[in-house]
């Protein structure tokens, strides 16, 4: 069978951080994990190279666009080649072939008429002389009234409106420039939208298919596309990096494709690209009929372009749409966001040349990641205890013990596995754990497969425990060879099944036991065969690691921001709030509620409508901001801890009094704080 896997194509608009990197080692772990089955893999994937970001800062480098482009993806591409990413293809958008693959598709949405234009009335600096894009203007927020917010979403309410509803809207350039307060003014321009609302029975056919998104995800998309899509705008103003749209009336000014039109279409032309470089056309990959499994892997704040936008193109131009399309979560550092600030925004180079081990993170993130869209954290403590508790002391030792024995007394030759019935079956045991890792690779569960290694090296350690040939050697060293050929053996397998996670680990006990690893379907041992001189498989990981990382967090002083998103200046905070005391905790009123109605507040896709029993007569209403991981329904019932002694507060309309708790994470990204039913509605929680 035939896999295009890609991962999501990075902003050429800064370094890679670590952040990137729980993609990048997920998709590579799966594409290792197919090559190891036989599968015909292309991993593929380029920079993005347009949009107003990239342009701004290209132009605060004093650099060509194209220039800033170029430096930054040849760093990528170093980045990626460190860790081990395997990609058959790392190309650009800025191309030659995503240019006319992004034309094609337009025209088709042309033909089949899904494109319409009109004039729309956007703001506009005329400092700057541009229109400000939605993280370009800042003002207040029409449903709660909180001050510096972005022209698309409240922060603080999570409402979602359009830019001009915007109370006292500023510019956020001018603002960050230090050019203080400058209004921007309405002005028109024509716009090219395309009518999603046509592909919305294919897209609700599209993504309830088994298979195609986990069904975390589904749920989400089921709630999107409850109601009729947006027409979506695809069309950008100048000043922007990007391509010109083509055929348009005479007599109008340049407009560019907006970034999110041509970064997907790379998919395509960058498979295009590699194919015809190996002497293959793109439609044998991407035809309609190739047969192709397409697989993207995405982060979960780009779902709704992979899963709705792109589906609704491929399927209108006449391309193969994904097959699969797989959400992971966001990394978080000792338990809180990356911020620059504090120094937990780690880059990817930062990590290599503060001397720690790729394959540690690998390891780690392997280890952490299942099959949800999580977030997962990074603890550099967890990192070292998992990196030398599993990888070094469980399965290196077993073969470290088991080849220096071999190798100093027994003349380094393997014998037969015992033929005790507890060693066959564990041989075999061993076998079916193998089986079951790869199963769960496929299921991009690298932490199950994680496990089942870790399984069979706590076996492999068990026995040779118990029966310490290393004791018996003098008395029956042919008993004691065939014990550390069975630990060899056991070793070689674990190493099989961690290849796609630390593939330069495995390596080494191919070197060190002079043979290639065992192919997925191979059950035959390796049997009097003759080793190699033994060396450690992987470095420990030291106190010192940890602090080379730590030891950054809060004393550095704020660093500039690579990537331009014009954000209020963030003031230093420490890694966790400071201490309180008691009596301040005493303040806040933390009780039990119960939840007795739910519903969305109209317009507000972020909002959920709550009626609370505080157990004070009357119930209250409360507004919560996590429409997006709860339906309604699913809160009704619940006993939820609630502050109570908050303020009341208009939202969208909605007086909102108190607020329930919900942990950040879970598989819905945020969990509902549950006291149990039992708890009587009004119960003080302390
Ligand atoms: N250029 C777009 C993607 C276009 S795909 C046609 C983009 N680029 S990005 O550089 O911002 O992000 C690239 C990928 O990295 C995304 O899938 C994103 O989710 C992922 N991550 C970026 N920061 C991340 C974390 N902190 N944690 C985990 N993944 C993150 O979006
Ligand atoms: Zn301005």
């Amino acid at each position: 069978m035939r896999t295009l896997v890609t991962m999501a194509l990075p902003y050429a608009n800064g370094s890679l951080h670590l952040g990137h990197f729980v993609e990048a080692i997920q998709t590579d772990v799966y594409v290792r994990a197919l090559r190891a089955m036989g599968r015909e893999v292309a991993f593929i994937c380029a920079n993005d190279m347009h949009g107003t970001p990239i342009e701004m800062s290209a132009a605060k480098a004093g650099l060509p666009p194209e220039e800033y482009v170029e430096r930054i993806h040849r760093e990528h591409r170093e980045d990626y080649a460190a860790f081990q990413i395997s990609l058959d293809e790392f190309y650009t958008t800025h191309s030659e072939e995503n240019r006319l693959r992004t034309q094609e598709i337009y025209r088709k949405l042309v033909e089949r008429g899904s494109i319409e234009r009109r004039e729309v009335e956007q703001l506009y600096c005329e400092v700057d002389g541009r229109f400000l894009p939605d993280r370009y203007v800042r003002g207040t927020c029409p449903a709660c009234g909180a001050k510096d917010q972005y022209g698309d979403a409240c922060e603080v309410c999570g409402s979602t409106y359009e830019a001009v509803q915007l109370k006292d809207p500023y510019c956020a350039i001018c603002k960050d420039a230090g050019r203080g307060i400058v209004r921007p003014v309405l002005r028109r321009s024509a716009h090219y939208f395309v009518k999603l609302s046509q592909y919305q029975d294919f897209l609700r056919k599209w993504t309830t298919e088994p298979g195609r998104v986990q069904p975390d995800i589904r749920g989400f998309l089921a709630r999107w596309l409850a109601e009729p899509l947006k027409d979506w705008d695809i069309s950008r103003d100048e000043p922007y990096f990007g391509f010109e749209i083509p055929d348009r009336p005479p007599g109008e000014e340049k407009k560019y494709f907006y970034v999110w039109l041509d970064a997907p279409t790379g998919y395509l032309s960058s498979t295009e690209h590699w194919a015809r470089k190996r002497g293959r056309t793109v439609e044998e990959w991407w035809g309609a009929d190739s047969g192709t499994e397409i697989v993207h892997f995405i982060g979960k704040d780009i779902v709704y372009f992979h899963t709705l936008f792109w589906p609704a193109m491929l399927h209108a131009s006449g391309w193969r749409v994904p097959a699969r399309v797989h959400v992971h979560g966001m990394l978080t550092v000792e338990g809180t966001k990356m911020s620059k600030t504090r120094g937990t925004f780690i880059n990817a180079r930062e990590y290599l040349d503060a001397g720690l081990d790729h394959e540690w993170l690998r390891y780690y993130f392997a280890a952490n990641l299942g099959a949800t869209a999580s977030d997962i954290d990074l603890s550099l403590g967890e990192m070292k205890n998992r990196v030398n508790g599993e990888l070094l002391n469980s399965v290196g030792n077993l073969a470290n013990r088991a080849l220096s024995i071999l190798w100093k007394s027994l003349s380094g030759k393997l014998g037969l596995l015992p033929g005790d019935a507890e060693g066959v079956d564990l041989w075999h045991q061993a076998s079916l754990q193998r089986a079951s890792a790869m199963q769960a690779y496929l299921r991009v569960d690298s932490r199950a497969a994680v496990q089942a290694a870790l399984a069979v090296a706590a076996a492999g350690n068990e026995r040779l425990q118990r029966k310490q040939p290393w004791k018996t050697i003098a008395t029956d060293p042919e008993g004691a060879r065939r014990e550390l050929t069975l630990a060899v053996n056991l070793a070689r397998v674990c190493a099989a099944m961690l290849e796609p996670v630390v593939p330069r680990f495995a390596q080494g006990i191919v070197e060190q036991t002079g043979a290639p690893l065992p192919a997925v379907t191979d059950h035959k041992p390796l049997e009097e065969a003759t080793i190699r001189e033994p060396r450690p498989l992987v470095r420990r990981m030291e106190d010192e690691d940890v602090r080379k990382l730590t030891s950054r967090f809060v004393a550095e002083a704020p660093r500039e921001a690579s990537a331009p998103t014009p954000a209020s200046v963030p003031t230093p905070a420490p890694t966790s709030p400071a201490e309180i005391t008691i009596d301040r905790f005493a303040e806040i009123d933390l009780r039990a509620g119960r939840v007795l109605a739910a519903e969305r507040v109209p317009k507000a896709d972020k909002l959920l409508k709550l009626t609370i029993d505080l157990g004070e007569g009357a119930p209250r209403t409360i507004v919560s901001g996590v429409a997006q991981a709860y339906r309604p329904e699913e809160l009704v019932g619940r006993t939820v801890a609630v502050v109570a002694n908050l303020p009341k507060k208009p939202l969208r309309g909605v007086e909102s009094h108190g607020m329930v708790l919900f942990a950040t994470g879970g598989p819905r990204g945020l969990t509902v704080v549950e006291v149990g039913e039992e708890v009587a509605p009004g119960s003080k929680v302390k």
